[in-house]
């Protein structure tokens, strides 16, 4: 079941949010191209930061869809990360609230009932993701409006469910929108997870791979380079398990077989996992088990339409 803002994407893709990587251009990009676009609110920096992106990006939307008024365009999101170690939760929701952002993405903790009825009295959407079916439940008692299934072999903070096992015990007690997330990143991997029984996908890592990308060029041709077994599962830098690349961690000079976890482990990116000049996410890359399947740095706009010619391609075949 799809809400009114998702029913006319171009294809049934949300972009996730990624540290470092989704800035606006990024997310512009994204949205033009049909799917929803989105960032985390952290990547504004300073905290001040985030108001402005806001208001240039509804400014760059709404002069696109004047100047092309028949194009399918993607309503953008903002991801919000419910973590003790981020102090300026309560301020970016405000100003996601005060702004009316069209869809909100929580992630960790659920959201606040409050909050989640400030989005619905404007008509905004907010989904939830999760990695577990316990925290799917603990979601949808919060109000939220669908969920993002994270599940194993996804880029950044994963699950550990198979995505089979995953979409098919929160199916038999919840028929509402689902979004699933984890190593997505060709278009026949879309009619799978719409054959599963998701809605929606969700997708990360091949967007790094994308010029758009905020990320160095090093980081981008890694990820063309690597393959599902470069990477690492760990929660040694953040506390959190999340998937990353094993040439980064080891240019970092570890042994990824002996990671350790640290303590006091922050989410966010600009805080150093070892008290030094380390940083999570800009130094140590993230990415998915999806790494095999993307072979160029393409326009994020290429991505996207490669998406779909080769989910229709898939479907045509079954
Ligand atoms: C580099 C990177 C940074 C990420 N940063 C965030 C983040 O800030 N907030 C969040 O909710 N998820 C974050 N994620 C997870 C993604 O939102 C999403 O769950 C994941 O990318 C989907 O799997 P895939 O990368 O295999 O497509 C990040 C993922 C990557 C690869």
């Amino acid at each position: 079941m799809l809400p009114a803002a998702l029913s006319s994407l171009r294809l049934p893709v949300i972009a996730s949010p990624m540290l470092i990587a989704s800035y606006p251009e990024l997310v512009l990009a994204q949205c033009k191209a049909g799917i929803v676009g989105s960032f985390p609110a952290l990547n504004a920096r300073p905290d001040t930061q985030l108001e402005a992106w806001i208001v240039a990006i509804e400014a760059e939307l709404a002069a696109h869809r004047e100047r092309h008024p028949d194009a399918i365009v993607g309503p953008y999101a903002v991801n919000h990360i419910g973590h003790p170690s981020n102090a300026r939760l309560d301020h970016d929701l405000r100003i996601c609230l005060d702004h009316k952002v069209p869809v909100f993405i929580t992630s960790l903790r659920a959201p606040p009932r409050e909050v989640v009825e400030e989005v619905h009295a404007y008509g905004g959407l907010i989904l939830h993701d999760v990695t577990t079916v316990r925290h799917a439940q603990k979601a949808l008692e919060a109000g939220v409006d669908g969920l993002i299934l994270v599940a194993a072999g996804a880029g950044g903070y994963a699950g550990t469910l198979s995505p089979f096992a995953f979409v098919s015990e929160v199916r038999a007690f919840y028929n509402g929108f689902i979004a699933l997330s984890g190593a997505i990143a060709s278009g026949a991997s879309i009619a799978a997870a719409r054959a599963l029984g998701a809605d929606c996908v969700y997708v990360g890592t091949r967007f790094l791979a994308s010029k758009e990308a905020n990320v160095t060029q090093r980081y981008k041709e890694a990820i063309v380079d690597a393959h599902a077994a470069d990477i690492v599962y760990t929660d040694a830098f953040s506390g959190v398990h999340a998937n990353y690349l094993r040439q980064s961690i080891e240019a970092a000079g570890m042994d990824p077989r002996a990671l350790v976890r640290q303590s006091g482990a922050s989410i966010d990116f600009a805080v150093s996992p070892d008290g030094a000049g380390l940083k999570e996410w800009r130094d140590i890359w993230g990415a998915g088990q999806g790494v095999g399947a993307i072979d160029e740095v393409l326009d994020a706009a290429q991505i996207v339409s490669r998406l779909e010619r080769e989910y229709r391609a898939a479907i045509a075949q079954l």
